[in-house]
């Protein structure tokens, strides 16, 4: 199994970028077996989406595009900016081809100043993961600037949340059909994507 972390926050100090690795590393110990790496996308020179077959893209959009592509299952966490996710990480939803995730397991993480926007994520990335034909985890681990103290994480209960996180992840991969991505993209439906550009 291979579980990809991507952090959508664009700061070099991300919290999100933390608890995302801090989940991954729970989810590493609970089973040695699995293969973990963090896409901090504010790492990457991703350019936006111009509407172009996913397939053309090169450079780090390429990069990034086959890792999702290639990746078994996710913990996605993104920053709250303006009551929902980032721009950066909406942009390699854009990126993606549309059958990159069907099937996937997905486990959310967010950062937000305050609780107050804990439900854009239920009203907002959760919608877009569907649109992919994800498997999202009930629930999200929803952290905010008080769980954090001098670049580390310093809430005993936010910690407790990334281990259950990162092992939910792990547990309900492993109970999941192995045909899940033919079964449930035959749900959904046929939406082909076309190249608007010549390129
Ligand atoms: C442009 C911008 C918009 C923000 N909007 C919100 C918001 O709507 N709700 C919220 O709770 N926090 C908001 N915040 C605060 C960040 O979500 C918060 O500081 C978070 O911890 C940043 O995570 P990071 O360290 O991973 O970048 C915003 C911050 C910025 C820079």
């Amino acid at each position: 199994m291979k579980l990809l972390g991507i952090s959508g926050g664009p700061t070099q100090s991300s919290k999100t970028l933390l608890a995302v690795n801090t989940a991954l590393g729970f989810a590493c110990k609970h089973d040695s077996n699995i293969e973990i790496e963090t896409l901090n996308i504010s790492q990457f020179n991703v350019q936006f989406c111009d509407a172009r077959d996913p397939s053309k893209y090169e450079g780090d959009a390429r990069i990034l595009i086959d890792k999702i592509i290639d990746a078994d299952a996710y913990i996605i966490g993104t920053p709250m900016y303006r009551g929902t996710y980032t721009g950066l990480l909406k942009n390699v939803f854009d990126l993606i081809p549309n059958e990159a995730m069907i099937g996937k397991l997905v486990g959310l993480i967010a950062t937000g100043g305050s609780d107050h926007h804990y439900l854009a994520l239920e009203h907002e990335l959760k919608p877009l993961l569907g649109f992919f034909l994800a498997i999202v985890l009930p629930g999200v681990v929803y952290a905010n600037n008080a769980h954090y103290s001098q670049g580390e994480i310093g809430s005993e209960e936010l910690m407790v949340k990334l281990q259950q996180l990162g092992e939910s992840v792990v547990n309900f991969n492993k109970i999941l059909p192995i045909d899940r991505l033919s079964i449930i993209g035959a749900l959904g439906p046929s939406i082909k994507r076309q190249s608007l550009t010549s390129g």
